[in-house]
């Protein structure tokens, strides 16, 4: 109890004035109190987002650029609409995309489901990876990898902005499932960050990395495979980005002793990466899509 904190609660002045002073009740709160109230807010939270998130999820599905600019309404009786105005005008927003998808308004739709899979996925992913670096910084004790790791964090959540806004163009909405799978993946992975020492989130992390390089590389290829390149260089740089995260790791382990056991069971280590590219000598956007070809 000594670090007990009065809770101190105003109390009008019974005396002259109407000033309102501070007075401490009785009642004292140790740090086991303020411990579990914020536990509480946590859990609060998270299961408001997940609520959140199954609800957006919902409401994905439900054509939302259109529908909330409502522009079969408001623009169907001027000179400037895609359809002439003797023709009844479109209800619903998918009458509307599919009037207006000749006048090019609405989004292109991508016929490459393994491609429409993969940006879901890499959205959904980039989730974990920042919620388990949240993890990562908070469980190392020195301030320098914390904020190494802070900064991989913050180019997870913008890589995850940048796959969405990929999406969009395209009106590929995320999937709810991996949103709920990576969502509760990532908290786990984070959690357990302070339980199970310093050596395996830092391994796991370089590996994970080290497979993400290939994921923007191949989405890439899969894009040119249907005539579209108007994305390579911003995929380039997020492949680059997440070969620089691997590199991170992979210095800070390179000379641990446990290193040649983890990498001769899980394949990633000094020696061993799950892709092609060499930072020290990197192709340019045009030549990068040689890379990964052969992932391991
Ligand atoms: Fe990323
Ligand atoms: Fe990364």
């Amino acid at each position: 109890m000594q670090n007990a904190r009065p809770l101190c609660i105003l109390r009008p002045a019974t005396g002259r004035g109407s000033r309102v002073r501070h007075s401490c009740n009785r009642v004292r709160l140790t740090n086991q109190h303020f411990a579990i109230a914020a536990v509480t807010e946590k859990c609060a939270a998270e299961l408001l987002q997940l609520a959140l998130l199954l609800f957006a999820g919902r409401q994905l599905n439900k054509c939302p650029k259109i529908s909330t600019h409502f522009p079969w309404k408001t623009n169907a009786r001027r000179n400037s609409t895609p359809w002439p105005i003797t023709r009844k005008t479109p209800s619903t927003c998918e009458q509307y995309c599919l009037k207006s998808s000749q006048h090019g308004i609405c989004p292109v739709k991508l016929q490459h489901p393994k491609l429409v899979q993969l940006l879901q996925l890499a959205y959904s992913a980039e989730k974990a990876a920042a919620f388990a670096y949240i993890g990562h910084a908070g469980s190392v004790k020195n301030r320098d990898e914390k904020v190494a790791i802070r900064k991989i964090e913050l180019d997870e959540w913008q890589h995850r902005q940048t796959v969405l806004s990929i999406m969009r163009q395209y009106d590929i909405s995320p999937s709810r499932y991996f949103e709920i799978k990576y969502h509760i993946l990532g908290r786990i992975i984070s959690a357990s960050c302070y339980v199970i020492g310093w050596f395996m989130p830092y391994y796991f992390a370089g590996r994970l990395e080290s497979g993400n390089v290939c994921e923007y590389f191949i989405m890439m290829r899969y894009f040119n495979e249907i005539g579209i390149s108007d994305h390579d260089s911003v995929l380039y740089e997020m492949g680059i980005k997440e070969k620089e995260h691997e590199v991170y790791f992979q210095k800070g382990l390179q000379n641990n002793r446990l290193l040649p056991l983890f990498e001769k069971i899980f394949g990633w280590g000094n020696k061993g990466s799950f892709n092609d590219v060499d930072l020290a000598n990197t192709s340019s956007v045009e030549e990068s899509k040689g890379y990964c070809k052969h992932p391991k």
